[in-house]
């Protein structure tokens, strides 16, 4: 049996003035894969997310999330999406006066109106999942950028989404607690079955978590493999974007 892919997109366009910034998108993101999305600053990543979430519409091509047309800007088929998306924001953007516990609760409260035993039961296993029970009473001020990180996770998760999206989810952290956040999100996203779109600065992420890694170039998703393939991938922006890391890397440690 085959399912549709989760995400579908043909022929993605989208430019601002005169900057083409996305020039002929096509990618499938099959239901329980994660996609990890490579390429330098600038080149067009969170712009192609907002297209997923329905914040931006095309020029040309379409956008399809869970078999919903979003390309359209049908008010309906946005809303559908919507509630099947979760997303993890780069900043966190948690709410400082919550508590850990309040902030994973409230788009379950908010949203779907459950009742209060049911909130506790699901709050009390993602923070499980993700190591934070222990800090579930604190406000999120004093916690580690790691901890912060996870709790940003737990909440974008929390109603179930089909389809999470994850902009920069270890930015600026230490290699260490990236690590260490980047197995809590594999080990939670497998366990509650949820497809990712993940874009990252950070090839070992992009390494540890991905079933398959795709480089935004020029306009284009020119490579899109998984890891070890994506490695050994003979296109000159590929061999130029893991070049380039590395460099970056030993000078950092130098
Ligand atoms: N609303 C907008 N209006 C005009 N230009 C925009 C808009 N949003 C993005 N851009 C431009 O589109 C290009 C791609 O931006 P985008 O934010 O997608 O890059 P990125 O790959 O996410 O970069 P980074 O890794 O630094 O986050 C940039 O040149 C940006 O200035
Ligand atoms: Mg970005």
């Amino acid at each position: 049996m085959s399912t549709a892919p989760l995400i579908e997109l043909r022929g993605v366009k989208k430019s601002f003035g005169e900057a083409i910034v996305l020039d002929g998108i096509d990618l499938d993101v099959a239901e329980g894969e994660t996609f990890v999305l490579l390429g330098t600053s600038g080149s067009g990543k969170t712009v192609l997310m907002k297209h997923l979430e329905g914040l931006l519409r095309p020029d040309a091509g379409t956008v399809r999330v869970g078999g919903h047309e979003l390309s359209a800007g049908d008010p309906r088929e946005l809303d559908a999406v919507r509630r099947e998306v979760g997303v993890q924001f780069q900043s966190g953007a948690l709410f400082d006066s919550l508590s850990v516990f309040d902030n994973v609760a409230f788009p379950l409260r908010e949203l779907r109106h459950l009742k209060e035993d049911e909130v506790k039961a699901r709050v009390d296993e993602l923070l499980a999942l993700l190591g934070l029970t222990d800090a579930q009473k604190l406000l999120p001020g004093p916690l580690s950028g790691g901890m912060r990180k996870r709790v940003a996770f737990a909440r974008a998760v929390a109603l179930r989404p089909r389809l999470l999206l994850a902009d920069e989810p270890t930015a600026g952290l230490d290699p260490m607690t990236t690590a260490a956040v980047d197995d809590a999100i594999v080990l939670a996203q497998k366990k509650l079955g949820v497809t990712a779109f993940v874009i990252t600065h950070d090839l070992p992420t992009a390494f540890r978590i991905a079933d398959r890694v795709g480089l935004l170039h020029e306009g284009r998703i020119i490579e899109a493999a998984p890891p070890e393939v994506f490695r050994r991938s003979a296109h000159p922006a590929v061999r130029r974007f893991l070049k380039d890391w590395l460099e970056r890397e030993e000078a950092a440690r130098a």
